[in-house]
């Protein structure tokens, strides 16, 4: 077998088989097919596509390219959950003790934020002690314990994945639904869950951002799971602006905390209510959309997702005193506003958010990597004081900047002033679910 014939094939529309497609990731994983031959390849594969089979195909050999972990011993219900990304996206930070109080495991590798969007790895150690690199043998054994782990993804989970993702991000191949699918499938297949929850973002502040796009990418996902016998339930939704209003680390811990109190932002709860309900549907533990709900606000109410929260974060070697006292958190120097232009008197409604100019706005005061490695500001970051379709007033705060000197609050403010687009007329708030896809 060579390379170029696979070039060519695909180059000309045709499909692979799986021996190809293992010949392929095995020269990739040994280093004998270059740099070039694959940049090729990916580009063929962005013009001419992949089925679904061979979209399997390549899932199944990138996740068996390193270590696959077996949480067998779990139980027949292990849950796991991913995000396409976006910007305030703190989901994870409430679905894990959720979903955990809810009496399903969740073994949950996140990763740490690069480019726009902030990693949930990262916003957790924004909680003084919090310990993300767990070993697998200790991952497991506390998902055995309580019944929850986070932990950072490990670079032996789907190596070929690295190796393809550093490529298709400097050779213009990131936008492939097949490659795309196959990359996060091939991670959330290796981390062992069997119970795959997907949040796909679509609109200006996510990979996809058409919502045709993200029903696609959803699909082809499902699919996948279908085709390798693991369950995969997932749901597109709306990126057009921030999810709930803080975006930055403490900030969005404290939100996420907020909502396990049950008084968080409104599309964050929604969101967790809907991939929440679809989960204890498949798991068994509900027969009904309203009995999952109802079983979930109860959760809420009653506190026990707090206290799980509170055991997860001991259990990972963080101090819980942080769910009533956020001071302990790393907090910044400064509290500014940005505010709504023209007077009092006049009404504005929010008609726009972008999403990366937000994260833009909390990149520049530090929150943010430009690359691999590069430190982080836990402290800084942004809370809206509406979203989309909220009515405020000349003058008043569109945004509360939390800084560290009036440097940062000006960069965050030519950002922010770009971010956000006021209608002098009533606008219609936008929904956040847009598809629900099995
Ligand atoms: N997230 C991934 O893990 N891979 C992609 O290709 C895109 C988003």
């Amino acid at each position: 077998m060579k390379m170029i014939d696979l070039i060519l094939a695909k180059r000309s529309g045709g499909s692979h088989s799986r021996e190809q497609i293992q010949f392929l990731v095995d020269g990739i994983m040994d280093g004998s097919i270059p740099d070039y031959q694959l940049s090729a390849w990916l580009m063929a594969v962005c013009w001419q596509g992949m089925n679904m089979e061979e979209t399997a195909f390549l899932t199944d050999a990138m996740c068996h390219s390193g270590q696959v972990l077996d949480l067998s011993e779990l139980g027949s219900v292990v849950g796991d959950k991913h995000s396409t990304g976006g910007v305030g996206d703190k989901t994870t930070l409430v679905f894990v003790p959720l979903l955990a109080a809810a009496g399903i495991p969740m073994a949950k590798l996140s990763g740490r934020g690069l480019g726009h969007t902030g990693g949930t790895i990262d916003k957790l150690e924004a909680i003084p002690g919090f310990q993300v690199d767990l070993s697998t043998a200790d991952f497991i054994k506390q998902v055995k314990g309580i019944g929850m782990a986070i932990g950072g993804q490990t670079a032996e989970l789907a190596p070929a994945d690295g190796k393809i993702y550093a490529l298709r991000d400097v050779t213009g191949t990131v936008e492939s639904i097949p490659l795309i699918s196959a990359s996060v499938m091939s991670k959330k297949l290796a981390a062992g869950a069997n119970l795959i929850i997907l949040d796909v973002k679509c609109g200006k502040g996510a990979f996809m951002e058409t919502e045709e796009k993200a029903k696609e990418l959803a699909a082809t996902m499902a699919s996948v799971g279908r085709i390798l016998k693991r369950p995969v339930l997932a749901v597109v939704t709306d990126m057009e602006q921030p999810l709930g209003y803080a975006v930055g680390h403490t900030v969005e811990v404290i939100e996420a905390i907020e909502t396990l109190k049950g008084r968080g932002p409104e599309d964050l709860h929604e969101l967790c209510m809907e991939l929440g309900g679809l989960a204890l549907l498949e798991a068994g533990k509900a027969k009904t959309k309203e009995e999952a709900e109802a079983k979930l606000k109860e959760l809420i109410s009653s506190g026990k997702a707090l206290q799980t929260f509170a055991k997860l974060i001991e259990a990972q070697g963080g101090d819980s005193k942080v769910l009533e006292d956020y001071s302990l958190m790393p907090t910044a120097k400064l509290k500014r506003e940005f505010l709504v232009p023209g007077e009092a008197s006049d009404n504005k409604w929010i008609a726009h958010i972008d999403g990366r100019k937000i994260a833009e706005a909390a990149k520049v005061m530090g929150a943010g990597r430009t690359k691999k490695g590069d430190p982080i500001d836990l402290s800084v970051g942004l809370v809206l004081k509406g979203k989309c379709g909220d009515k405020l007033k000349g003058g008043e705060a569109a945004a509360i900047v939390y800084c560290n000197d009036e440097k940062q609050f000006e960069a965050a403010c030519a950002k922010l002033s770009e971010a956000f687009t006021f209608s002098d007329k009533e606008i219609a708030k936008p929904s956040l679910i847009k598809a629900t896809v099995k």
